[in-house]
């Protein structure tokens, strides 16, 4: 499942992997979890050198329960951490450096190995699971992605939501190294005017047409 943020893809993902009975990643809060543990070590996120230097060192772990996801760095679960307002103002610029997109791929590729999974992210349908049985790629307008986002955000304004979203897309979608892009094969959903629980049953539908 890919898309730009705020398109629904957590609810989707964890949504269609509930009813199947299957695992979940979410490999955006993996992105996160590493941008978390720059910021707290102080390296200097404008230094891609730097950046990929020290990738290698924190221990990532996800949980791949869709009813309760968990994500460590070392230990630490940084759950609520990783959603605050400085790492989702980072994460893209440290998502763009080559060696966390391998260190990560890599991780995902290892959890994905272990059996039938839903996958959430960016670059999941062309680059960590080309192979998938079903390739979703998610959409929603600009209004409406925002308009989700500021409803789970404290104190957020659309507008602001719309303008912040708009900075991370376009630096997910030209960085150099695996940009989102719609992967070949991959089925397009406008979710805008769709409630969560007619996304899921038109994705479960995808999923029995081609298991
Ligand atoms: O999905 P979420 O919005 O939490 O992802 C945070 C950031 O992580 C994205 O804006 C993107 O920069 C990065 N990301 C990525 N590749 C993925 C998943 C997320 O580059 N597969």
């Amino acid at each position: 499942m890919d898309g730009p943020s705020g398109s629904g893809k957590s609810s989707v993902s964890r949504g269609v992997a509930r009813a199947l009975g299957l695992r979940y990643l979410d490999t955006g809060a993996m992105y996160r979890a590493m941008t978390w543990w720059m910021l707290r070590q102080g390296v200097d996120l404008a230094d891609p050198a730097a950046v990929a230097a020290r990738c290698g060192e924190p221990r990532i772990e996800s949980g791949t329960d869709p009813d309760a996801p968990t994500i460590h760095v070392d230990g630490v679960d940084v759950a609520g951490p990783i959603r605050e307002a400085a790492v989702t103002a980072a994460v893209s610029a440290v998502a763009a450096v080559p060696e966390v997109r391998v260190r990560l791929v890599a991780l995902q590729r290892e959890i994905a190995g272990t059996g039938d999974i839903v996958l959430e992210g960016r670059d999941i349908g062309t680059v960590v699971c080309p192979d998938a049985t079903v390739k979703v790629y998610l959409t929603a307008s600009a209004e409406a992605r925002a308009r989700r986002r500021s409803a789970e955000v404290a104190g957020s304004t659309v507008a602001a939501q719309q303008e912040a979203m708009a900075r991370r897309d376009a630096l997910d979608s030209t960085r150099k190294t695996d940009p989102l892009s719609m992967a070949a094969g991959a089925v397009e959903l406008d979710t805008t005017a769709l409630s969560l629980d007619e996304v899921i049953a038109e994705v479960l539908r995808l999923v029995a047409e081609r298991r």
